[in-house]
């Protein structure tokens, strides 16, 4: 939290402990709706922002890392999965938020987005956290840092290896951003813009006037360049700590990954003598492992019942799941699957909620698959 202590009259404007800085107070814009499509088919059915990171959905990390900023009063921009989204956070009084919800008429872009909650904004400057991107340290320093300054915009962006896959930023001296470019060919900059962007109230000159891009889409990026173009600062912060797009598979488990990396040892569920629990392991209450090894970081959800299994390293386990006479390892598994007598371990995996997963005695020795759109299945020869 950033300590602040007392109100100005108007509500708006905090001051630090000594009283000296009058800083500006935020509003927190979080985006649930979109497409979701790079992590078909588990968002067919379901928000992809409720994919779970170490059995708790990547849009909660979000919310804990706006309150733990200081910034209370969220909105929630969602689409066609607002129901589920409103479902699993509620009012936001168990994250110390109070949560607003602005329903999107369509995806039709992260400006857009900001076109929707215009009224709820109102002028309040505001920072606008994507609700699929998972960052691991948190906003706080940046948020202060906006707050107390009075920049009309200021930008995440993180070095990464291959700028090409990227909207990258180019900086001045001051650390000024001059240019946005997206995806480029040539080695322009090496800083990513990353899903978490704060605003002041000169971004609403800029939305109105934008037009959809190629893919149809209002570009955060394009609203970001009006404001240059008009002569307005928009500054940068470099970021050092993690962070991942949880948009595909592999990104949701090295957000997992890098989560279960952290976690201390708890078991509250029930573990059997002929079972062996090693290293940072948390099993929740409920949770029952019998004549199972269960090697962390790993958690195993509250309900899960664990016969003749090996759940290895970097693995999330959902609530409800059943796990008998398999393997599995560097995987994450919704709430309430069953995965049973498979022969092969399963690793590198993301299964959706109650979804069977069974060796069938029926001849012939075949596989039996029925699997959504969009699904992909590698198979063991
Ligand atoms: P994206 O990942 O950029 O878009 P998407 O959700 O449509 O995903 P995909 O590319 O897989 O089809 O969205 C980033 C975040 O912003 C995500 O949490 C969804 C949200 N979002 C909105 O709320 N409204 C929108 O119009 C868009 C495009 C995204």
């Amino acid at each position: 939290m950033l300590g602040l202590t007392n109100c100005a009259a108007d509500g708006r404007n905090w001051r630090d402990g000594s009283g000296r800085l009058p800083m500006r107070r935020l509003k927190g814009l979080v985006l649930a709706g979109g497409k979701g499509s790079r992590l078909r088919p588990l968002t067919a059915t379901g928000a992809k922002q409720l994919v779970p990171v170490a059995n708790k959905p990547v849009l909660y990390y979000a919310l804990e890392q706006l309150v733990a900023a200081g910034i209370t009063e969220i909105g929630i921009v969602t689409g066609d999965t607002g129901e589920q989204v409103s479902g699993a956070v509620g009012d936001g009084g168990r994250f110390g938020a109070e949560v607003t919800y602005l329903p999107q008429s369509a995806p039709l872009g992260l400006a857009h987005a900001i076109l929707t909650a215009r009224e709820w904004l109102a002028d309040d400057p505001f920072c606008m956290f994507l609700g699929d991107n998972f960052l691991m340290g948190g906003i706080a320093d940046h948020a202060a840092r906006f707050a107390n300054g009075a920049a009309a915009a200021q930008i995440l962006l993180k070095p990464v290896a291959d700028p090409r896959a990227f909207g990258v930023a180019v900086l001045d001296a001051t650390g000024r951003v001059t240019r946005l470019v997206e995806k480029p060919n040539d080695p322009i900059s090496d800083l990513a813009v990353i899903g978490v962007y704060f605003f002041g109230p000169e971004v609403h000159q800029i939305t109105p006037t934008l037009v959809p891009s190629a893919r149809g889409e209002l570009e955060i990026t394009d609203a970001i360049e009006g404001l240059i173009r008009a002569g307005y600062d928009v500054h940068s912060s470099i970021i050092n700590d993690e962070w991942i797009d949880t948009g595909k598979k592999d990104d949701m488990l090295e957000a997992n990954r890098l989560v279960l990396g952290a976690i201390d040892r708890c078991i509250e569920g029930t573990v059997d003598g002929d079972s062996t629990v090693v290293g940072p392991v948390v099993i929740e209450a409920g949770a029952v492992v019998a004549g199972s090894t269960v090697r962390g970081p790993a958690i195993i959800g509250a309900g899960a019942r664990l016969t003749d299994a090996y759940v290895g390293p970097f693995t999330a386990i959902g609530p409800g799941c059943t796990l008998t006479s398999c393997e599995i390892e560097h995987s994450i598994v919704l709430e309430r699957s069953v995965i049973r007598n498979v022969d092969c371990r399963i690793a590198d995996s993301l299964i959706g909620r109650e979804v069977t997963v069974a060796r069938s005695p029926l001849k012939p020795h075949a596989m039996r698959l029925m699997i959504g759109d969009h699904s992909m299945v590698d198979v063991v020869s």
